[in-house]
């Protein structure tokens, strides 16, 4: 693994504090939080369909507020989450408690995950890509800690914005997949990271987002290598 630079751990600063900034208001936003049973429902179908069948050993990159992680928990996996922003990760604590779920939510950095090889059967992250200086090394350090056979699933987004958010003006240009990509070209830096059988499928079900997308949406997923 490469040492990362000072000028990627200035844009990681960045993204941290931005995402500190969101913490409290992130889950009243229908598009991120869960705000119905049936928007529930919908979220625990698509990753029983596509995580599998548990307990598996899931490793939830670039938590947030812990939306997904604590869905595969219900699901019966054993999670453990992972973030940059301590904001994001006290309300995933905090609902955790609440909800009597069980994740392990730790404070991390996605493009260098602390546990050896082989740790977990999955890697899961939900919107997260877009924001990294170094996807593809990251997604590469995935596929180290998932074991050969594991899969990595990640639920992302085509945004194409006109023109970047308050907070992300300064390192946008630093971030290679800003504005997220169509899932075949996510998939060509799957393919390039090492991962097998590469698919994916829209998530345009309003019921997932609280509302019809105005981008698409997505889920994507490959195998580790043998
Ligand atoms: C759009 S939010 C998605 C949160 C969550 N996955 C969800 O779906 O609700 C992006 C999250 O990625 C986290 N993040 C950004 N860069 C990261 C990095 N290098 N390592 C770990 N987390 C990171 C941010 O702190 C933020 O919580």
């Amino acid at each position: 693994m490469t040492a990362p630079s000072t000028d990627d751990e200035a844009v990681k600063e960045v993204v941290q504090q931005y995402w500190d900034g969101r913490a409290d208001s992130y889950d009243g936003d229908s598009a991120h939080g869960i705000r119905s049973e049936e928007q529930r429902d919908a979220w625990l179908s698509v990753l029983r369909e596509w995580t599998g069948e548990p307990p598996r050993r899931v490793l939830d990159v670039g938590c947030g507020t812990g939306v997904v992680s604590l869905l595969l928990a219900a699901i019966g996996h054993e999670v453990t989450g992972i973030d940059l922003s301590d904001g994001m990760l006290d309300r995933a604590r905090q609902k955790a408690r609440e909800t009597n779920g069980t994740v392990e939510f730790r404070t991390g950095d996605a493009e260098s995950i602390p546990d050896p090889a082989n740790t977990y059967d999955l890697v899961t992250a939900r919107h997260l890509v877009w924001t990294l200086p170094n996807p593809s090394a990251a997604i590469r350090d995935w596929t180290r800690v998932v074991r050969p056979e594991g899969r990595i699933v990640l639920i992302e987004g085509h945004w194409d914005f006109s023109e970047p958010f308050d907070g992300y003006r300064e390192i946008h240009d630093d971030l290679p997949l800003y504005q997220g990509r169509p899932p075949e070209e996510l998939a060509g830096v799957l393919r390039q990271a090492g991962l097998e059988d590469v698919e994916y499928e829209p998530l345009m079900d309003a019921v997932l987002w609280g509302e019809q997308p105005d981008y698409e949406q997505y889920v994507i997923a490959g195998d580790v290598a043998e």
